[in-house]
């Protein structure tokens, strides 16, 4: 059997602040929002309290340890709304067509591109967000140092653009968020 290979990467948790990117994102009460790619979740934590009780968050990721890791903060802090989901979101994203108002895809797009998964992502991420509804992609900037993955597998704004606009999204904006990172926002047309 040949074994999928995973790019889990480290959170970035130590260099973005919640707020900064969630504000960005504009999360209202009632939202549905999907966390793709979400590592230990913690920017499904911290929306959590931004869509209230009548909103709901899918945390998805691969990594069975990192969804464990979330599911006992969750337990932690007695969450209703967020449900942590183990899926390849290179195969399927398990959520029906046009669920999702808001999407996030922090530091995962670059792995994709390198393994040359993106088609199959994108198009995933493309049928389950609402039309009129927005995804935001967050990757660090393509400028040599640490910390960061290697410099030759970052993208830079123009890359993220001409990747995401294929896939019936146009782009809105673009801004810098904490120290080391670009947020990109598209709309689901
Ligand atoms: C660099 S981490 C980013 C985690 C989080 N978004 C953050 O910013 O801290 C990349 C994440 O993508 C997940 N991932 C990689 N391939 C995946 C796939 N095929 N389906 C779902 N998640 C995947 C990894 O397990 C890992 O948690």
């Amino acid at each position: 059997m040949v074994q999928k290979h995973i790019h889990h990467g480290k959170s970035s948790r130590k260099h973005l602040d919640t707020e900064e990117v969630l504000s960005k994102i504009g999360l209202l009460r009632g939202d549905i929002f999907l966390d793709a790619g979400c590592g230990d979740g913690y920017f499904s934590i911290a929306a959590s309290s931004k869509v209230e009780d009548s909103g709901k968050i899918y945390a998805i990721d691969i990594y069975k340890d990192s969804i464990n890791h979330l599911k006992n903060e969750i337990q932690n802090n007695s969450i209703i709304n967020i449900e942590p989901i183990v899926a390849d979101i290179t195969t399927k994203i398990p959520l029906p067509d046009e669920s999702v108002d808001k999407c996030l895809m922090a530091n995962v797009m670059h792995g994709f591109d390198k393994e040359q998964e993106l088609d199959n992502v994108m198009s995933e991420i493309s049928r389950v967000i609402k039309s009129g509804g927005n995804f935001f992609v967050v990757e660090f900037k393509k400028i040599k140092g640490t910390p960061g993955p290697p410099l030759d597998v970052r993208l830079n704004g123009t890359d993220i653009k001409d990747i995401v606009i294929n896939y019936g999204f146009s782009f809105e904006s673009s801004h810098n968020v904490g120290k080391y990172h670009l947020l990109v926002k598209f709309l689901r047309k």
